[in-house]
């Protein structure tokens, strides 16, 4: 059969203890670099998106750059960057929430989108699921209707992705880490 999430996992690497003892770090590099794992990992989001009226791709700074750009390119719509705080040269509007330690904080210009915009919201993974819901939160803000976050990771254990669902967001992942 077309196991195509596990035909990914297998170009997912796993780092033990980086950036910090205890934490499995999940790291795509592998299945970025490897042509045919990254044409069909953007090609799952293709088929998923392009029959959806999708106006706009919204990629989470950094690794949600790297496919959502491919992906808003394939689909013939734009792209706009929410970036960490301090990046962004024009006015923005910004959303701060929770880290493990700490907080950090996501920006995206005012005029990024507008209101009634159709816009799916990308990254590579959902942790604990707040950079994803922050991220809702800027483009809800501009008065944008999000279609569905999506990432390639979901690790479920740290409630994350449960988080995003309650929240009332869509959320599609491509593989699974328990
Ligand atoms: C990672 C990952 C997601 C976020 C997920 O990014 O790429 O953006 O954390 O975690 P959360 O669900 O707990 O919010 P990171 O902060 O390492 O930034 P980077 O992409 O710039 O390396
Ligand atoms: N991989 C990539 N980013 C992450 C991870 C991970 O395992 N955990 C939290 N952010």
């Amino acid at each position: 059969s077309l196991d195509f999430s596990g035909y990914l996992k297998n170009r997912i690497r796993t780092v033990p203890d980086w950036p910090q003892q205890g934490v499995m770090f999940r790291d795509i590099t592998p299945l970025l670099q490897n042509p045919k794992t990254f044409r069909m990992l953007i090609d799952i989001f293709v088929y998923r998106y392009m029959e959806e009226k999708v106006d706009l791709i919204a990629g989470l700074d950094a690794r949600g750059f790297i496919i959502g750009s491919v992906l808003a390119y394939e689909l013939n719509v734009g792209f706009v960057p929410i970036r960490k705080k301090g990046k962004l040269p024009f006015k923005t509007v910004s959303e701060e929430y929770e880290l493990e330690y700490g907080n950090a904080t996501v920006e995206m210009h005012t005029d990024a989108c507008k209101p009634g915009d159709r816009v799916v919201l990308i990254d590579d993974l959902v942790a604990t699921g707040g950079t994803m819901l922050a991220g809702a939160k800027l483009l809800k803000k501009l008065g944008a209707e999000v279609l569905e976050a999506a990432a390639i990771i979901d690790l479920p254990e740290l409630g994350g992705s449960q988080l995003v669902r309650d929240s009332g967001l869509e959320l599609f992942t491509v593989c699974s880490y328990d």
